[in-house]
């Protein structure tokens, strides 16, 4: 079976890809695979992953181009070139614009840490935190245009416990991403090929 190829979005730490290589190197029936890197922050530590592993990385501050749409199109020439077929949001902190979009109907995903669509934006673990939720939890979506809107595609809650402090939760909200991502992507594959053969 050929894995069908997946590029990985970041921006930060770079958990989630990791769990994600690791799920690739570990689960010879998981049908992805991980064949390309993009980030808009050149020194972040999931780019520094990326290249520890030999992967093919894209990493450009979308500074250096005139418009969004340049950045995306350099992007997009990248991806064409690795045979990219979907591509996995991991804390790639930017909206995807409409080159992209365009390119890629129904094939990016996003990983967010809430049970959306409570809590969207960059702070949602702070923010469910301080609103005293007793649940919060973690959303795989379809990305749109818009900041953590597109259709749900998978949800998984996670108690909040206060008196645990913040730290205990973010724990546990990422250790719960490091498996549905990846469940996620598995599922999704599999059932994009079942209605394409
Ligand atoms: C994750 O919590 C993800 O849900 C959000 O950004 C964070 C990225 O973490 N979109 P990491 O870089 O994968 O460690």
């Amino acid at each position: 079976m050929e894995r069908a190829k997946f590029a990985v979005f970041v921006s930060g730490t770079g958990s989630n890809l990791r769990a994600l290589v690791q799920r690739q190197e570990t689960d010879l029936q998981w049908p992805a695979a991980i064949a390309a890197v993009v980030s808009n922050k050149p020194e972040c530590q999931g780019v520094a992953f990326a290249v520890s592993k030999g992967l093919p990385v894209f990493a450009r501050s979308p500074k250096e181009y005139a418009t969004k749409a340049d950045f995306e199109q350099a992007v997009l020439e990248f991806l064409t070139q690795q045979g990219i077929e979907y591509i996995a949001l991991a804390g790639y902190m930017r909206l995807v614009g409409s080159v992209l979009l365009d390119a890629f109907p129904n094939h990016i995903f996003n990983i967010h840490p809430s049970l959306l669509p409570a809590f969207p934006g960059k702070q949602a673990v702070q923010d469910a935190f301080d609103a005293g939720v007793e649940d919060t939890g973690v959303t795989v979506h379809y990305v749109d245009a818009g900041m953590d809107t597109g259709p749900i595609v998978a949800q998984v809650p996670v108690q909040v416990d206060k008196s645990k402090g913040i730290e205990e939760l973010y724990r546990r909200i990422h250790s719960v991403e490091h498996q549905l991502y990846g469940d996620v992507i598995g599922r999704v594959v599999e059932r994009d090929r079942a209605e394409h053969s």
